[in-house]
């Protein structure tokens, strides 16, 4: 399958500015990870609040900025280095759709104004009932009406807001989404719809799907492979099946076994496995594995030197305890 995007030792690093008389301190929020995302796929990007998910899907799209490391999008642009150019050309494959439906919309413009916004931008010289055309089509694919198209956000819902939003996204045809919690603000039900909607669009569209989610049901309904984050580094990734059957990492076993289970017999025997203290600062990672501090089967050599991210039959792991 071919690779749309190859992450070497990708770092995104904040600098926070320690007034007058303190040093500056740097937030470690994605700290040298490495992944391939393969065309057609959707990859779900799971961990705990403040383990980097955001900051890197933002330094894939050009929101935040690549400290250091390599992001190569479709074998040819390199996102850690790309000029002004090269981040249009980016920005017509890979597009954001954000976590909540009603802030992300403008609520001076129309829905048709929203969704040309980005063909406005970028193909400046686009006549306007070309553009009309493509607005109009957008909306059918999404399921909005065309006699909705000069209404403003606030008379829409928050399910109909977030259609809006994916057909912002969708109109420039790109191959790459990337969806950060882009239905945790949802009720159950519009939820479902639009996972649904998502599902139907990639296939149609033959898309590309990053997909963030703190929802395990979720993501283990829409993806393919599942990286697990903790502290700006991967602890785990794998095909979902053999993950979910048989996590490998500690944290992730973790993770999983706060999933509520479907099957009553297993529900009795499964038992959630707490993890102890806080989530390490990232202002301060702690020296050897990133998970030390909390991890239930910690070892010396765990406090010590960080695990290499390595293949382990199905999977990639960074833990000293799975060879
Ligand atoms: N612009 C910024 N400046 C400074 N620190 C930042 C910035 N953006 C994020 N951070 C910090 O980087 C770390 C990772 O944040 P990030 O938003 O990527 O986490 P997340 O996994 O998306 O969390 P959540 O699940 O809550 O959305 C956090 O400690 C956060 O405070
Ligand atoms: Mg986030």
């Amino acid at each position: 399958m071919k690779k749309i995007l190859e992450v070497q030792d990708l770092k995104v690093h904040f600098e926070l500015s320690g007034g007058l008389f303190s040093a500056k301190k740097i937030v470690h929020a994605v700290d040298g990870i490495n992944f391939d995302v393969f065309e057609g796929e959707t990859i779900g990007i799971v961990g705990e609040s403040g383990c980097g998910k955001s900051s890197l899907a933002r330094a894939l799209c050009g929101l935040n900025k690549i400290t250091s490391g390599s992001a190569i999008f479709d074998g040819k642009i390199d996102l850690a280095k790309a000029n002004g150019k090269q981040w249009d050309e980016v920005h017509k494959q890979v597009q954001f759709i954000f976590q909540d439906p009603v802030a992300a919309l403008d609520p001076r413009m129309t829905v048709a104004e929203i969704i040309a916004e980005p063909l406005r931008t970028l193909f400046p010289d686009m006549k306007k009932d070309k553009v009309l055309e493509k607005v109009l089509s957008t909306m059918k694919l999404v399921g909005l009406s065309s006699n909705q198209i000069n209404r403003y956000p606030q008379e829409f819902s928050g399910g109909q807001c977030q259609r809006i939003g994916i057909a912002r996204a969708l109109i420039l045809e790109p191959k790459v989404l990337i969806c950060d919690e882009s239905v945790s603000a949802l009720d159950v039900s519009i939820k479902a719809q639009i996972i649904n909607l998502l599902q139907d669009l990639q296939q149609k569209l033959k898309l590309t799907i990053i997909f963030i989610s703190h929802d395990l049901g979720i993501i283990k309904h829409i993806c393919n492979r599942i990286m697990v984050m903790y502290l700006g580094n991967i602890m785990e990734l794998g095909e979902k099946r053999a993950l979910y059957a048989n996590p490998m990492h500690p944290y992730t076993n973790a993770l999983l076994s706060a999933v509520p289970v479907a099957n009553p017999n297993t529900e009795k025997t499964k038992k959630i496995q707490l993890l102890e203290g806080e989530l390490p600062s990232p202002l301060n990672p702690p020296k050897g594995c990133v998970f030390s501090t909390r991890c239930p089967k910690v070892k010396d050599e765990c406090k010590i030197t960080r695990p290499i991210y390595k293949d382990v039959r199905d999977r990639l792991i960074s833990c000293h305890l799975v060879n």
